[in-house]
């Protein structure tokens, strides 16, 4: 191979989804930044985010931001960080003004503001009845291709700004010296040259793991590169057990229909024609938070009750079947729904269902089955986006995370739909910040001549290696037994069945190579390598999975049915141990106390989860 490349800036982000660009941006106005991904920006997951950023501005019904913080700590069954949280929240508003002004072209009310929408799991007290919640019109929103407006916001203003972008360069490993980290090592697609990256400080912005199942709507590019890379250095990963299935993705493809469908009045029907939700969510329905719903959808399928007796139920969004059930918002300012109303507020979804179902979304129901979405867990960072060591909270000097590739701890068990975005840019925008000041304060520190050589070794070894079998095979078995034995329910035995297969398929993996040798484009070389850190973060999942003896938000497990707040009101960490051991330490959750009657009392007091 030839000699590397080397390169050197002040920070270096990897990834360019909304969390990398807003660091990208934040960092680039103060040192020198390049951003380093494998994709070109415009193609990162954050675009899958569509139906809108959560943020309580109060432009439709009255808000408050510590709304926002209950439904959020809610919405992760209360193994939240819970100062976080409140950041979150607060800083929510003020992120979203800031993607105005930057040119974020926002949907508006008639008078002009930003127009905000139903998502589940988003509520308020009733207006007069504080005892009570109903659904809040909380998610700003670009139609429903909000996320690729951020992507193409952020993108724009990062040229403006004059960061670099190393576009097709795939991250394979991060430089650390003396447990501080100083740079990464890529690899340019095109060529197959590696290039090294000199740096202060680096971020890790990959995204999530949604490959490692069988269904999903993560693109092919979602393999967990960076936690994955991280936890073979030693860096723990959080909260692996917790992964979200979101409620409606196109039967058997995967692919997102936003839960912008149900906010503007969509409703799920079983083969029956029953609106099952009805049962399982009497006060939110099919904005219940998206746990619940895709367990809903779960129990009605396993009762036979899916369409035809499928394992799928339908999505409608008919205009007809909104107005009968008067769902829309619009209804209570007497307004109907109609085509034009879908057709300027759901554009992308009417598309997804046309081209890959051929049924026009205004005239049939779609169907639909849950969709492997979201990993709350990650790498640990503080709430300054600096990657923590352990349980303990060490930091490791130089290395920050943010976005889904990150566990700063805000989604806990389960994510609420359109907190995702607000997570990016908000902690995206706090790496950028910490980055600036980390460069300003710090002088480049030295790495070694040979930066390269692990990767170099790595690589020359897969490609020495014979083809004993193709490496998509071992990719498939993993995706079906994680998404049959560690998707939405769990069980001991069906974990530890994960658990041996996963063992096996690294075996497997170790001892096959690849059929394309070359250097060009080898797209086969780079996704043999993406499998490896899926294979290490399904192990880590499993493992996690089999720590938590309890059911909690998106984690399910039907020999453990319920919470259990004695025993597992904490964090989980998995590090790596040997070629497959994972360690499970815990760490307590970030508990906010405030004084009332004389008395330390938490501020957001655990309370039983329903919709
Ligand atoms: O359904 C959606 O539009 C997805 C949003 C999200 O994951 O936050």
């Amino acid at each position: 191979m030839n000699t590397p490349t080397y390169h050197r800036f002040d920070t270096i982000i990897v990834g360019s989804g909304g969390a990398g660009l807003m660091a990208a941006l934040h960092s680039g106005k103060e040192v020198g930044t390049a951003v380093v991904s494998k994709l070109y920006p415009m193609r990162s997951h954050t675009g899958a985010a569509a139906g809108g950023i959560a943020a309580a501005l109060s432009n439709i019904e009255d808000d408050s931001w510590e709304n926002h913080a209950y439904d959020t700590i809610k919405g992760g069954d209360f193994v939240v960080d819970q100062t976080p949280v409140e950041i979150l929240c607060r800083e929510a508003v003020e992120c979203i003004y800031d993607l105005e002004h930057m040119g974020l072209p926002f949907d508006r009310t008639p008078d002009g503001r930003i127009s905000q929408r139903r998502f589940g799991g988003h509520t308020r007290p009733v207006p007069g009845d504080s005892s009570k919640r109903e659904p809040v019109m909380r998610s700003c929103h670009a139609a429903d291709r909000t996320g690729h407006m951020i992507l193409q916001t952020l993108y724009q203003q990062c040229i403006k700004q004059g960061v670099t972008f190393f576009d097709e360069y795939h991250m394979l490993d991060l430089i650390m010296v003396e447990g501080e980290c100083r740079g990464i090592v890529a690899i340019e697609i095109a060529t197959g040259r590696l290039h090294v990256f000199h740096a202060k400080s680096v971020m890790l912005a990959t995204g999530g793991f949604g490959r490692m199942f069988k269904v999903t709507s993560n693109a092919f590019a979602l393999t967990g590169d960076g936690p994955a890379i991280a936890y073979r250095h030693g860096i723990p990963v959080e909260d692996m057990e917790f992964y979200q299935f979101h409620p409606t993705g196109i039967y058997r493809l995967g692919v997102l229909l936003t839960e912008g469908c149900r906010g503007d009045g969509g409703i799920m029907f079983n083969g029956k024609g029953e609106r099952f939700m009805e049962t399982y969510a009497p006060n939110m329905k099919e904005l219940a938070s998206r746990d619940v719903c895709s367990r809903s959808i779960y129990e009605e399928v396993r009762a036979g009750r899916g369409v035809s007796g499928k394992d799928f139920v339908y999505l409608d969004i008919r205009p007809s079947t909104i107005n009968k059930y008067k769902s829309s918002p619009i209804h209570r300012d007497g307004l109907e729904v109609d085509d034009h109303f879908i057709e300027s507020r759901l554009s992308e979804s009417l598309e997804l269902s046309r081209t890959y179902l051929g049924i026009d979304p205004l005239k049939e129901p779609m169907p639909i089955q849950p969709t492997a979405h979201y990993a709350m867990g990650g790498t640990p960072t503080d709430f300054e986006t600096r990657v923590l060591r352990n349980a303990s909270g060490e930091i490791v000097p130089g290395l920050y995370a943010a976005g889904e590739s990150a566990c700063v701890s805000v989604h806990g068990a389960n994510r609420l739909g359109t907190n995702s975005l607000v997570d990016l840019v908000v902690f995206g925008r706090r790496a950028g910040k910490a980055m600036a000041r980390f460069a300003k304060e710090n002088d480049f520190k030295p790495i070694p001549k040979d930066a390269a050589a692990p990767t170099k070794k790595q690589i020359e070894s897969v490609l020495s290696k014979p083809r004993t079998e193709p490496w998509i095979r071992i990719r498939d078995e993993l995706q079906t037994v994680m998404m049959d034995e560690c998707g939405v329910y769990r069980t001991a035995e069906g974990l530890g069945n994960a658990s041996k297969t996963v063992a096996k398929l690294k075996k497997r993996y170790e001892s096959t190579g690849i059929q394309d040798k070359g250097t060009v484009f080898n797209t086969g070389l780079l996704e043999y390598l993406e499998l490896g850190c899926l294979i290490d973060l399904a192990a880590a999942t499993v493992a996690s999975a089999e720590s938590r003896k309890e059911s909690r938000g998106a984690h399910s497990r039907e020999d453990f049915p319920d919470r259990d707040d004695v025993k597992h009101f904490n964090h989980t960490f998995a590090t790596k141990e040997g070629d497959l051991g994972v360690k499970i330490d815990t760490r307590a959750v970030d508990v906010i106390y405030v004084e009332k009657d004389g008395q330390k009392v938490p501020k957001y007091p655990l309370e039983v989860r329903k919709y």
